[in-house]
Protein backbone atom coordinates (compact mmCIF):
# COMPACT_ATOMS: atom_id res chain seq x y z
CA UNK A 1 0.00 0.00 0.00
CA UNK A 2 2.40 2.04 1.35
CA UNK A 3 5.03 1.50 -1.65
CA UNK A 4 2.72 1.88 -4.41
CA UNK A 5 1.65 5.53 -2.82
CA UNK A 6 4.62 6.75 -2.65
CA UNK A 7 5.53 5.06 -6.15
CA UNK A 8 2.37 6.75 -7.71
CA UNK A 9 3.64 9.61 -5.90
CA UNK A 10 7.22 9.44 -7.52
CA UNK A 11 5.09 9.52 -10.68
CA UNK A 12 3.22 12.54 -10.01
CA UNK A 13 6.56 14.35 -9.04
CA UNK A 14 8.00 13.21 -12.45
CA UNK A 15 4.95 14.44 -14.40
CA UNK A 16 5.08 17.70 -12.82
CA UNK A 17 9.13 18.24 -13.90
CA UNK A 18 7.91 16.68 -16.93
CA UNK A 19 5.44 19.99 -18.29
CA UNK A 20 7.83 21.47 -20.64
CA UNK A 21 6.10 24.82 -22.68
CA UNK A 22 7.75 26.26 -25.66
CA UNK A 23 6.30 30.03 -26.21
CA UNK A 24 6.55 31.82 -29.83
CA UNK A 25 5.21 35.10 -30.06
CA UNK A 26 4.54 36.89 -32.62
CA UNK A 27 8.10 38.97 -32.89
CA UNK A 28 6.37 42.44 -31.84
CA UNK A 29 6.42 44.14 -28.26
CA UNK A 30 2.57 43.99 -28.00
CA UNK A 31 3.16 40.01 -28.59
CA UNK A 32 6.27 39.43 -26.89
CA UNK A 33 5.48 41.47 -23.76
CA UNK A 34 2.60 39.55 -21.99
CA UNK A 35 3.89 35.84 -23.69
CA UNK A 36 7.47 36.66 -21.45
CA UNK A 37 5.19 37.51 -18.67
CA UNK A 38 2.87 34.36 -18.77
CA UNK A 39 6.09 32.46 -19.69
CA UNK A 40 7.69 34.39 -16.00
CA UNK A 41 4.29 32.75 -14.36
CA UNK A 42 4.37 29.35 -15.76
CA UNK A 43 8.23 28.99 -14.78
CA UNK A 44 7.11 30.44 -11.47
CA UNK A 45 5.06 27.22 -10.85
CA UNK A 46 7.44 25.01 -12.00
CA UNK A 47 6.78 24.54 -16.01
CA UNK A 48 10.16 24.16 -17.91
CA UNK A 49 10.07 27.17 -20.06
CA UNK A 50 11.50 27.64 -23.57
CA UNK A 51 11.08 31.29 -24.67
CA UNK A 52 11.72 31.62 -28.72
CA UNK A 53 13.04 34.44 -30.12
CA UNK A 54 13.37 35.87 -33.48
CA UNK A 55 17.31 35.77 -34.44
CA UNK A 56 16.83 39.56 -35.54
CA UNK A 57 15.02 40.43 -31.89
CA UNK A 58 17.08 38.08 -29.97
CA UNK A 59 20.68 39.63 -31.48
CA UNK A 60 18.95 43.09 -30.73
CA UNK A 61 18.03 42.11 -26.90
CA UNK A 62 21.29 41.00 -26.64
CA UNK A 63 23.49 43.60 -28.07
CA UNK A 64 21.23 46.09 -25.48
CA UNK A 65 21.80 44.59 -22.52
CA UNK A 66 23.91 41.00 -22.61
CA UNK A 67 21.98 39.81 -19.78
CA UNK A 68 18.92 39.90 -21.22
CA UNK A 69 18.24 36.86 -22.97
CA UNK A 70 20.84 35.10 -21.23
CA UNK A 71 18.18 32.56 -19.42
CA UNK A 72 18.39 30.55 -15.82
CA UNK A 73 17.51 27.19 -14.51
CA UNK A 74 14.55 25.67 -16.28
CA UNK A 75 13.69 28.80 -18.59
CA UNK A 76 15.83 29.36 -21.63
CA UNK A 77 15.84 31.77 -24.52
CA UNK A 78 15.98 30.05 -28.36
CA UNK A 79 16.07 31.38 -31.56
CA UNK A 80 14.88 30.55 -34.91
CA UNK A 81 15.27 32.62 -37.92
CA UNK A 82 12.54 35.09 -39.03
CA UNK A 83 13.63 34.97 -43.13
CA UNK A 84 12.93 38.72 -43.60
CA UNK A 85 15.69 40.49 -45.60
CA UNK A 86 17.93 43.76 -43.93
CA UNK A 87 16.25 46.35 -46.32
CA UNK A 88 12.68 44.34 -45.90
CA UNK A 89 13.01 45.48 -42.13
CA UNK A 90 12.68 49.01 -43.18
CA UNK A 91 9.82 48.57 -45.22
CA UNK A 92 6.72 50.70 -44.90
CA UNK A 93 4.90 47.25 -44.56
CA UNK A 94 7.65 45.62 -42.40
CA UNK A 95 5.00 43.83 -40.26
CA UNK A 96 2.86 42.71 -43.34
CA UNK A 97 6.41 41.19 -44.85
CA UNK A 98 7.40 39.31 -41.18
CA UNK A 99 3.55 38.04 -40.79
CA UNK A 100 4.16 35.82 -44.04
CA UNK A 101 7.92 35.49 -44.11
CA UNK A 102 7.19 33.44 -40.75
CA UNK A 103 4.88 31.50 -42.26
CA UNK A 104 6.45 30.20 -44.75
CA UNK A 105 9.90 29.80 -43.19
CA UNK A 106 9.34 29.08 -39.75
CA UNK A 107 7.71 25.88 -38.98
CA UNK A 108 11.05 23.49 -39.89
CA UNK A 109 12.76 25.85 -37.91
CA UNK A 110 10.37 25.37 -35.04
CA UNK A 111 10.18 21.61 -35.12
CA UNK A 112 13.78 21.16 -35.48
CA UNK A 113 14.03 23.42 -32.15
CA UNK A 114 11.98 21.28 -30.50
CA UNK A 115 13.65 18.21 -31.24
CA UNK A 116 16.56 19.40 -30.48
CA UNK A 117 15.54 20.47 -26.89
CA UNK A 118 14.37 16.64 -26.60
CA UNK A 119 17.11 15.31 -27.87
CA UNK A 120 19.18 16.91 -24.77
CA UNK A 121 16.86 15.45 -22.03
CA UNK A 122 19.26 13.99 -19.86
CA UNK A 123 21.25 17.98 -19.38
CA UNK A 124 18.25 19.20 -17.48
CA UNK A 125 15.07 19.75 -19.24
CA UNK A 126 12.34 17.35 -20.33
CA UNK A 127 11.08 17.27 -23.75
CA UNK A 128 8.71 19.68 -25.06
CA UNK A 129 5.21 18.77 -23.99
CA UNK A 130 3.42 22.05 -24.74
CA UNK A 131 3.63 25.40 -27.28
CA UNK A 132 2.10 28.39 -25.66
CA UNK A 133 1.41 30.61 -28.79
CA UNK A 134 0.51 34.27 -29.13
CA UNK A 135 -1.99 35.67 -32.21
CA UNK A 136 -0.58 36.05 -35.11
CA UNK A 137 1.82 32.77 -35.52
CA UNK A 138 -1.31 29.92 -36.58
CA UNK A 139 0.91 28.81 -38.81
CA UNK A 140 2.62 27.27 -35.71
CA UNK A 141 -0.43 25.00 -34.78
CA UNK A 142 0.52 22.93 -37.57
CA UNK A 143 4.17 22.63 -35.71
CA UNK A 144 2.38 21.72 -32.79
CA UNK A 145 0.45 18.75 -34.63
CA UNK A 146 3.80 17.98 -36.06
CA UNK A 147 5.21 17.19 -32.81
CA UNK A 148 2.29 15.62 -31.37
CA UNK A 149 1.99 17.65 -28.25
CA UNK A 150 -1.12 20.57 -27.34
CA UNK A 151 -1.33 23.99 -28.20
CA UNK A 152 -2.84 26.64 -26.40
CA UNK A 153 -2.72 30.37 -27.84
CA UNK A 154 -2.37 33.79 -25.60
CA UNK A 155 -4.57 36.00 -27.51
CA UNK A 156 -3.12 39.15 -26.86
CA UNK A 157 -6.43 41.55 -26.63
CA UNK A 158 -9.11 42.22 -24.54
CA UNK A 159 -11.81 39.48 -24.74
CA UNK A 160 -14.23 42.07 -26.13
CA UNK A 161 -11.46 42.62 -28.78
CA UNK A 162 -10.82 39.02 -29.56
CA UNK A 163 -14.87 38.68 -30.06
CA UNK A 164 -15.32 41.20 -32.18
CA UNK A 165 -12.48 39.70 -33.86
CA UNK A 166 -14.08 36.54 -34.71
CA UNK A 167 -17.21 38.18 -35.55
CA UNK A 168 -15.35 39.90 -38.57
CA UNK A 169 -16.12 36.97 -40.58
CA UNK A 170 -20.16 37.40 -39.60
CA UNK A 171 -19.45 40.86 -40.56
CA UNK A 172 -18.81 40.38 -44.18
CA UNK A 173 -21.03 37.07 -44.71
CA UNK A 174 -23.87 39.83 -43.67
CA UNK A 175 -22.62 42.08 -46.00
CA UNK A 176 -21.59 45.57 -43.81
CA UNK A 177 -18.26 44.92 -45.51
CA UNK A 178 -16.43 45.53 -47.33
CA UNK A 179 -17.52 49.57 -47.72
CA UNK A 180 -19.36 50.64 -51.42
CA UNK A 181 -17.30 53.37 -51.74
CA UNK A 182 -14.68 55.55 -50.21
CA UNK A 183 -17.73 57.98 -48.62
CA UNK A 184 -18.90 55.13 -46.15
CA UNK A 185 -15.98 56.56 -44.42
CA UNK A 186 -17.53 59.83 -43.50
CA UNK A 187 -21.10 59.54 -44.14
CA UNK A 188 -22.16 58.01 -40.47
CA UNK A 189 -22.20 54.21 -41.82
CA UNK A 190 -19.49 53.43 -39.46
CA UNK A 191 -22.07 54.31 -36.60
CA UNK A 192 -24.45 51.40 -37.44
CA UNK A 193 -25.44 49.45 -34.69
CA UNK A 194 -24.16 46.56 -34.54
CA UNK A 195 -25.92 44.06 -31.43
CA UNK A 196 -25.59 40.42 -32.43
CA UNK A 197 -22.31 39.93 -30.67
CA UNK A 198 -22.94 37.52 -27.95
CA UNK A 199 -22.26 38.97 -24.61
CA UNK A 200 -21.78 42.38 -26.20
CA UNK A 201 -23.32 45.69 -25.42
CA UNK A 202 -24.47 47.11 -28.79
CA UNK A 203 -21.48 48.89 -30.25
CA UNK A 204 -20.94 51.00 -33.47
CA UNK A 205 -19.44 49.34 -36.65
CA UNK A 206 -16.53 51.17 -36.52
CA UNK A 207 -15.61 49.95 -32.82
CA UNK A 208 -15.54 46.51 -33.91
CA UNK A 209 -11.79 46.83 -35.69
CA UNK A 210 -10.20 49.46 -37.90
CA UNK A 211 -10.13 46.30 -40.23
CA UNK A 212 -14.10 47.09 -41.48
CA UNK A 213 -12.63 50.27 -42.58
CA UNK A 214 -11.84 49.09 -45.90
CA UNK A 215 -13.70 49.22 -49.96
CA UNK A 216 -11.32 46.08 -51.12
CA UNK A 217 -13.20 42.42 -50.82
CA UNK A 218 -10.17 40.62 -50.58
CA UNK A 219 -8.72 43.15 -47.84
CA UNK A 220 -5.56 41.11 -46.67
CA UNK A 221 -5.86 42.53 -43.08
CA UNK A 222 -9.48 41.79 -42.86
CA UNK A 223 -8.75 37.95 -43.80
CA UNK A 224 -5.62 37.60 -41.42
CA UNK A 225 -7.15 38.86 -38.89
CA UNK A 226 -10.59 36.66 -39.13
CA UNK A 227 -8.79 33.61 -39.63
CA UNK A 228 -6.11 34.53 -37.29
CA UNK A 229 -8.87 34.21 -34.28
CA UNK A 230 -10.93 31.80 -35.32
CA UNK A 231 -8.11 29.65 -35.65
CA UNK A 232 -8.13 29.58 -31.74
CA UNK A 233 -10.62 26.98 -32.12
CA UNK A 234 -8.13 24.57 -33.51
CA UNK A 235 -5.98 24.90 -29.61
CA UNK A 236 -6.20 23.25 -26.65
CA UNK A 237 -6.92 26.11 -24.57
CA UNK A 238 -7.42 29.73 -24.91
CA UNK A 239 -5.73 32.13 -22.55
CA UNK A 240 -6.87 35.47 -22.48
CA UNK A 241 -4.78 38.69 -20.84
CA UNK A 242 -8.18 39.85 -18.92
CA UNK A 243 -9.84 39.23 -15.37
CA UNK A 244 -13.42 37.92 -15.07
CA UNK A 245 -14.57 40.67 -13.55
CA UNK A 246 -13.56 43.31 -16.31
CA UNK A 247 -15.52 41.28 -19.22
CA UNK A 248 -17.40 39.46 -17.36
CA UNK A 249 -20.66 39.01 -19.90
CA UNK A 250 -18.48 38.56 -23.17
CA UNK A 251 -16.12 35.84 -21.10
CA UNK A 252 -19.44 34.01 -20.51
CA UNK A 253 -20.53 33.88 -24.23
CA UNK A 254 -16.99 32.84 -25.23
CA UNK A 255 -17.11 29.97 -22.88
CA UNK A 256 -19.87 28.65 -25.03
CA UNK A 257 -17.30 28.66 -28.12
CA UNK A 258 -14.62 27.94 -26.44
CA UNK A 259 -14.21 25.30 -23.81
CA UNK A 260 -10.93 25.80 -21.94
CA UNK A 261 -10.87 29.43 -21.89
CA UNK A 262 -8.04 30.66 -19.30
CA UNK A 263 -8.19 34.51 -17.80
CA UNK A 264 -5.19 35.22 -16.44
CA UNK A 265 -4.91 39.04 -16.51
CA UNK A 266 -3.82 41.73 -16.32
CA UNK A 267 -0.49 40.24 -17.33
CA UNK A 268 1.45 43.43 -16.27
CA UNK A 269 4.40 43.36 -14.12
CA UNK A 270 2.70 44.35 -10.53
CA UNK A 271 0.46 41.61 -10.85
CA UNK A 272 0.29 38.00 -9.64
CA UNK A 273 2.31 38.58 -6.27
CA UNK A 274 4.55 40.77 -8.50
CA UNK A 275 6.39 37.42 -9.67
CA UNK A 276 7.23 39.22 -12.61
CA UNK A 277 9.01 41.76 -11.01
CA UNK A 278 10.81 39.40 -8.72
CA UNK A 279 11.95 36.92 -12.05
CA UNK A 280 15.16 39.28 -12.83
CA UNK A 281 17.49 36.25 -12.68
CA UNK A 282 17.47 36.39 -16.79
CA UNK A 283 17.61 40.34 -16.84
CA UNK A 284 14.36 40.68 -18.87
CA UNK A 285 13.06 42.19 -15.97
CA UNK A 286 9.63 43.64 -15.20
CA UNK A 287 9.49 45.93 -18.51
CA UNK A 288 10.04 42.78 -20.43
CA UNK A 289 12.27 42.20 -23.44
CA UNK A 290 12.57 45.80 -24.63
CA UNK A 291 13.07 46.15 -28.08
CA UNK A 292 14.16 50.01 -27.62
CA UNK A 293 16.40 51.91 -25.24
CA UNK A 294 14.49 52.93 -22.55
CA UNK A 295 15.12 56.37 -21.01
CA UNK A 296 16.14 56.19 -17.76
CA UNK A 297 16.53 60.39 -17.30
CA UNK A 298 12.43 60.66 -17.49
CA UNK A 299 12.07 58.48 -14.15
CA UNK A 300 14.32 61.56 -12.50
CA UNK A 301 11.94 63.80 -14.35
CA UNK A 302 8.98 62.43 -12.41
CA UNK A 303 10.47 62.54 -9.18
CA UNK A 304 10.47 66.18 -9.41
CA UNK A 305 6.76 66.43 -10.12
CA UNK A 306 3.98 66.84 -7.96
CA UNK A 307 1.85 63.72 -7.80
CA UNK A 308 -0.86 63.23 -10.14
CA UNK A 309 0.14 66.27 -12.08
CA UNK A 310 1.74 64.51 -15.27
CA UNK A 311 0.23 63.30 -18.68
CA UNK A 312 2.07 60.52 -19.72
CA UNK A 313 1.40 60.49 -23.80
CA UNK A 314 2.60 57.38 -25.81
CA UNK A 315 1.34 55.29 -28.94
CA UNK A 316 2.91 51.79 -28.25
CA UNK A 317 5.31 50.30 -30.72
CA UNK A 318 3.21 50.50 -33.92
CA UNK A 319 1.55 53.36 -34.51
CA UNK A 320 2.21 56.33 -37.20
CA UNK A 321 0.79 59.36 -37.61
CA UNK A 322 1.08 61.91 -39.88
CA UNK A 323 2.27 65.58 -39.27
CA UNK A 324 -0.92 67.24 -39.12
CA UNK A 325 -1.76 64.58 -36.62
CA UNK A 326 1.43 65.01 -34.65
CA UNK A 327 0.90 68.81 -34.84
CA UNK A 328 -2.68 69.35 -33.15
CA UNK A 329 -0.99 66.78 -30.93
CA UNK A 330 1.54 68.66 -29.76
CA UNK A 331 -0.52 72.27 -29.68
CA UNK A 332 -3.19 70.72 -27.63
CA UNK A 333 -0.88 69.53 -24.75
CA UNK A 334 1.08 72.96 -25.09
CA UNK A 335 -2.28 74.62 -24.57
CA UNK A 336 -3.02 71.92 -21.84
CA UNK A 337 -0.48 74.16 -19.47
CA UNK A 338 0.01 70.85 -17.46
CA UNK A 339 3.51 68.74 -17.68
CA UNK A 340 3.73 65.63 -19.36
CA UNK A 341 6.18 63.22 -20.89
CA UNK A 342 5.61 62.10 -24.54
CA UNK A 343 7.06 58.90 -26.23
CA UNK A 344 7.83 60.02 -29.70
CA UNK A 345 9.43 56.34 -30.74
CA UNK A 346 11.72 56.44 -33.71
CA UNK A 347 8.96 55.53 -36.33
CA UNK A 348 6.21 57.24 -34.75
CA UNK A 349 6.38 60.09 -37.46
CA UNK A 350 8.32 60.30 -40.41
CA UNK A 351 10.97 62.43 -38.96
CA UNK A 352 10.88 61.23 -35.59
CA UNK A 353 11.85 64.12 -33.22
CA UNK A 354 12.45 66.83 -35.60
CA UNK A 355 8.84 66.31 -36.79
CA UNK A 356 7.69 68.04 -34.25
CA UNK A 357 6.56 71.76 -34.86
CA UNK A 358 8.27 74.67 -34.82
CA UNK A 359 8.59 76.67 -31.46
CA UNK A 360 6.30 74.00 -29.59
CA UNK A 361 9.69 72.41 -27.55
CA UNK A 362 10.61 75.80 -26.99
CA UNK A 363 7.84 76.99 -25.68
CA UNK A 364 6.89 73.98 -23.40
CA UNK A 365 10.75 73.17 -22.29
CA UNK A 366 9.71 73.70 -18.77
CA UNK A 367 7.22 71.20 -18.19
CA UNK A 368 7.87 68.62 -20.47
CA UNK A 369 9.98 65.41 -21.33
CA UNK A 370 10.28 63.40 -24.85
CA UNK A 371 11.70 60.30 -24.31
CA UNK A 372 12.33 57.74 -27.50
CA UNK A 373 10.78 55.01 -25.34
CA UNK A 374 10.70 54.54 -21.76
CA UNK A 375 10.14 51.47 -19.05
CA UNK A 376 6.23 52.60 -19.63
CA UNK A 377 4.86 50.38 -16.18
CA UNK A 378 7.44 52.10 -13.79
CA UNK A 379 5.89 55.12 -15.46
CA UNK A 380 2.51 54.54 -15.08
CA UNK A 381 2.77 53.51 -11.67
CA UNK A 382 4.80 56.64 -10.53
CA UNK A 383 2.61 58.60 -8.35
CA UNK A 384 3.33 61.84 -10.50
CA UNK A 385 1.72 60.24 -13.49
CA UNK A 386 -2.16 61.40 -13.10
CA UNK A 387 -3.54 60.36 -16.98
CA UNK A 388 -2.37 58.30 -19.94
CA UNK A 389 -3.16 59.55 -23.75
CA UNK A 390 -2.87 56.08 -25.40
CA UNK A 391 -3.14 54.79 -28.46
CA UNK A 392 -5.78 51.93 -26.07
CA UNK A 393 -3.23 48.99 -27.24
CA UNK A 394 -4.44 46.06 -25.24
CA UNK A 395 -1.34 45.91 -23.18
CA UNK A 396 -1.14 49.91 -22.69
CA UNK A 397 -4.91 49.43 -21.35
CA UNK A 398 -4.25 47.27 -18.73
CA UNK A 399 -0.87 48.81 -17.54
CA UNK A 400 -2.64 51.68 -17.06
CA UNK A 401 -5.75 49.85 -15.66
CA UNK A 402 -3.41 48.26 -13.00
CA UNK A 403 -1.75 51.53 -12.09
CA UNK A 404 -5.51 53.16 -11.48
CA UNK A 405 -4.83 55.98 -14.14
CA UNK A 406 -7.64 57.23 -15.92
CA UNK A 407 -7.38 57.28 -20.11
CA UNK A 408 -7.64 59.71 -23.54
CA UNK A 409 -8.19 57.91 -25.72
CA UNK A 410 -7.49 57.77 -29.59
CA UNK A 411 -7.88 53.81 -30.83
CA UNK A 412 -6.35 53.92 -35.19
CA UNK A 413 -5.55 50.26 -35.21
CA UNK A 414 -7.29 46.44 -35.03
CA UNK A 415 -8.75 46.22 -31.45
CA UNK A 416 -8.14 49.17 -30.47
CA UNK A 417 -11.39 51.06 -31.06
CA UNK A 418 -13.18 48.60 -29.11
CA UNK A 419 -10.78 49.03 -26.51
CA UNK A 420 -11.49 52.65 -26.12
CA UNK A 421 -15.09 52.02 -26.28
CA UNK A 422 -14.96 49.88 -22.84
CA UNK A 423 -12.65 51.84 -21.15
CA UNK A 424 -14.55 55.26 -22.08
CA UNK A 425 -18.31 53.57 -22.15
CA UNK A 426 -18.03 50.44 -19.74
CA UNK A 427 -15.47 50.79 -17.29
CA UNK A 428 -16.06 54.88 -16.97
CA UNK A 429 -12.27 55.42 -17.14
CA UNK A 430 -11.51 57.91 -20.41
CA UNK A 431 -12.32 59.75 -22.81
CA UNK A 432 -11.87 59.28 -26.63
CA UNK A 433 -10.51 62.08 -29.13
CA UNK A 434 -12.22 62.67 -32.36
CA UNK A 435 -9.94 60.34 -35.30
CA UNK A 436 -8.68 63.55 -36.58
CA UNK A 437 -6.72 65.48 -33.78
CA UNK A 438 -7.81 68.52 -32.95
CA UNK A 439 -5.76 70.72 -30.82
CA UNK A 440 -8.65 72.54 -28.83
CA UNK A 441 -9.86 68.84 -27.95
CA UNK A 442 -6.95 67.61 -26.81
CA UNK A 443 -6.58 70.40 -24.14
CA UNK A 444 -10.05 69.91 -23.66
CA UNK A 445 -9.52 66.49 -22.90
CA UNK A 446 -6.42 67.19 -20.60
CA UNK A 447 -8.45 69.38 -18.32
CA UNK A 448 -11.65 67.56 -17.86
CA UNK A 449 -9.45 64.54 -16.63
CA UNK A 450 -6.94 65.94 -14.75
CA UNK A 451 -8.23 69.43 -13.54
CA UNK A 452 -9.77 69.58 -9.86
CA UNK A 453 -12.75 70.69 -9.15
CA UNK A 454 -14.99 67.14 -8.94
CA UNK A 455 -17.29 66.73 -12.20
CA UNK A 456 -16.27 63.65 -14.92
CA UNK A 457 -12.73 63.93 -14.07
CA UNK A 458 -13.30 63.10 -10.05
CA UNK A 459 -15.13 60.22 -11.09
CA UNK A 460 -12.82 58.53 -14.01
CA UNK A 461 -10.12 58.43 -11.29
CA UNK A 462 -12.24 57.66 -8.60
CA UNK A 463 -13.46 54.80 -10.50
CA UNK A 464 -9.77 54.15 -12.29
CA UNK A 465 -8.50 53.10 -8.90
CA UNK A 466 -12.03 50.87 -8.46
CA UNK A 467 -10.59 48.87 -11.27
CA UNK A 468 -6.71 48.37 -9.82
CA UNK A 469 -8.57 47.09 -6.52
CA UNK A 470 -10.24 44.62 -8.57
CA UNK A 471 -7.32 43.46 -11.03
CA UNK A 472 -4.99 43.55 -7.74
CA UNK A 473 -7.78 40.70 -6.24
CA UNK A 474 -8.10 39.22 -9.71
CA UNK A 475 -4.34 37.87 -9.49
CA UNK A 476 -4.15 37.74 -5.54
CA UNK A 477 -3.78 34.09 -4.14
CA UNK A 478 -7.11 32.68 -4.62
CA UNK A 479 -8.35 35.40 -7.09
CA UNK A 480 -10.29 34.63 -10.52
CA UNK A 481 -7.26 34.62 -12.37
CA UNK A 482 -4.33 33.45 -9.79
CA UNK A 483 -7.26 29.95 -9.70
CA UNK A 484 -7.77 30.41 -14.05
CA UNK A 485 -3.85 30.43 -14.15
CA UNK A 486 -3.62 27.14 -11.89
CA UNK A 487 -6.05 25.41 -14.02
CA UNK A 488 -3.77 25.98 -16.85
CA UNK A 489 -0.50 24.81 -15.13
CA UNK A 490 -2.66 21.69 -14.39
CA UNK A 491 -3.57 21.05 -18.16
CA UNK A 492 -0.58 21.54 -19.13
CA UNK A 493 0.90 18.71 -16.94
CA UNK A 494 -2.14 16.57 -17.71
CA UNK A 495 -1.11 17.24 -21.23
CA UNK A 496 2.35 15.55 -20.60
CA UNK A 497 0.99 12.29 -18.82
C1 LIG B 1 -0.28 45.74 -30.63
C2 LIG B 1 -1.58 46.36 -31.13
O1 LIG B 1 -1.41 47.63 -31.70
C3 LIG B 1 -2.62 46.39 -30.08
O2 LIG B 1 -3.82 46.96 -30.58
C4 LIG B 1 -2.89 45.03 -29.57
O3 LIG B 1 -3.87 45.11 -28.54
C5 LIG B 1 -1.62 44.40 -29.07
O4 LIG B 1 -0.58 44.47 -30.04
P1 LIG B 1 1.08 47.93 -29.60
O5 LIG B 1 0.49 48.83 -30.61
O6 LIG B 1 2.53 47.92 -29.49
O7 LIG B 1 0.55 46.44 -29.70
O8 LIG B 1 0.43 48.44 -28.21
P2 LIG B 1 0.30 47.80 -26.79
O9 LIG B 1 -0.56 46.57 -26.78
O10 LIG B 1 -0.16 48.87 -25.90
O11 LIG B 1 1.78 47.34 -26.40
C6 LIG B 1 2.84 48.22 -26.28
C7 LIG B 1 3.81 47.69 -25.24
O12 LIG B 1 5.01 48.44 -25.33
C8 LIG B 1 3.28 47.84 -23.81
O13 LIG B 1 3.53 46.66 -23.08
C9 LIG B 1 4.08 49.00 -23.25
O14 LIG B 1 4.36 48.90 -21.87
C10 LIG B 1 5.35 48.92 -24.04
N1 LIG B 1 5.98 50.25 -24.14
C11 LIG B 1 5.40 51.25 -24.88
C12 LIG B 1 7.14 50.49 -23.45
O15 LIG B 1 7.64 49.60 -22.75
N2 LIG B 1 7.72 51.72 -23.56
C13 LIG B 1 7.20 52.72 -24.29
O16 LIG B 1 7.81 53.79 -24.33
C14 LIG B 1 6.00 52.47 -24.99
Amino acid sequence: MCDSSSSSLAMGERRRAAAHAMLFPFPCPGHINPTLKLAELLHSRGVHVTFVNTEHNHERLRRRREGAVRGREGFRFEVVPDGLRDEERAAPDSTVRLYLSLRSSCGAPLVELARRVAAEEGRGAPPVTCLVLSGLVSFALDVAGELGVPAFVLWGTSACGFACTLRLRQLRQRGYTPLKDASYLTNGYLDTPIDWIAGMPTVRLGDVSSFVRTLDPTSFALRVEEDEANSCARAQGLILNTFDDLESDVLEALKDEFPRVYTIGPLAAAMHGRVVDRANGHGGGAAGLSLWEEDAACMTWLDAQPSGSVLYVSFGSLTVMSPDNIAELAWGLAESRRPFLWVVRPGLVAGGINALPDGFVSETKDRCFIAEWCAQEQVLRHRAVGAFLTHSGWNSSTESICSGVPMICWPGFADQYINSRYVCDEWGIGLRLDEELRREQVAAHVEELMGGGGGRGEEMRRSAAKWKAMAESATANGGSSYVSLDKLVEQLRLETE
